[in-house]
């Protein structure tokens, strides 16, 4: 999940719930996680809900690298209440300039290590440099502040129905998104497995593909990523 910035969302996920009811129509749903509740489940029950009347950090597991998740993501992922916050019933992700922190030099010429000592600030992810930079006058370290969260731990499922109510930011740079990956790679590594994107989207006001298209902020987009290997990921038909 690509969360850069200004994503506010709520998410409602409707699948199946451990229901005693012998007469309940029982459910192909699995599910496994530290929220997930203990199956087999009838059809159509709620399994699993976030109001994100609070931020519940043992559903939410922040990422904390410098890795860009795949795409080199010019951001920081940090567990930083600047970055993620609930208010209201909405959880907003903000993104922030690192420069405010460390002044704009240290972006071309500073070592950032995000290693972290405890159990709760470690590096998630060190894939493409994602716990130490340095950077150099052509490869500036990742100036955006934002943040990514996951329920690998918490809450995964097989089969079902899943909501989500979302609002897009707008502004140049930003590239929300809402993504469904594997758990385990149970049929090998990316995109062997699967990915199922809900919604990537652009920030721009006013961007334009070759051909005039708006691909901004008028645009989302909804894949699936699959295939034996990159080279063969059969995204572009869906
Ligand atoms: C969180 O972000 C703020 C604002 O950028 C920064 O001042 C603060 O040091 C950060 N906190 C941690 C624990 O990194």
């Amino acid at each position: 999940m690509v969360l850069l910035g200004g994503v506010v969302f709520g998410v409602l996920l409707t699948i199946a719930l451990a229901n005693p009811d012998p007469g309940c129509a029982s459910s192909l749903t699995t599910a496994s996680g530290t929220r997930a509740k203990p199956g087999p489940y009838c059809s159509w029950d709620l399994i699993f809900e976030d109001n994100f009347n609070s931020l519940d950090f043992d559903t939410w597991e922040h990422e904390n690298t410098l890795s860009g998740g795949g795409n080199w993501e010019f951001q920081w992922y940090q567990n930083n209440r600047s970055n993620s916050y609930c208010e209201n019933g909405i959880f907003y992700i903000r993104p922030t300039l690192l420069a405010d922190d460390t002044g704009e030099a240290f972006l071309s010429s500073g070592t950032l290590n995000i290693h972290g000592s405890e159990p709760a600030n470690q590096c998630t992810s060190a894939m493409n440099f994602g716990c130490e930079r340095t950077g150099t006058a052509t490869n500036l370290i990742n100036p955006i502040k934002s943040a990514r969260v996951r329920t690998v731990n918490s809450f995964s499922f097989r089969y079902g129905t899943m909501e989500v109510r979302a609002r897009m930011p707008t502004g140049d740079w930003l590239w929300p998104a809402v993504w469904l990956l594997p758990k385990r790679q149970v049929y090998g590594t990316w995109p062997a497995s699967g990915e199922i994107d809900l919604l990537e989207s652009r920030g721009n006001m006013d961007y334009r593909g070759s051909n005039g298209v708006h691909i901004g902020t008028e645009q989302f987009g909804s894949t699936l990523h699959f295939g034996p290997n990159p080279s063969l990921n059969g995204w572009e038909t869906t």
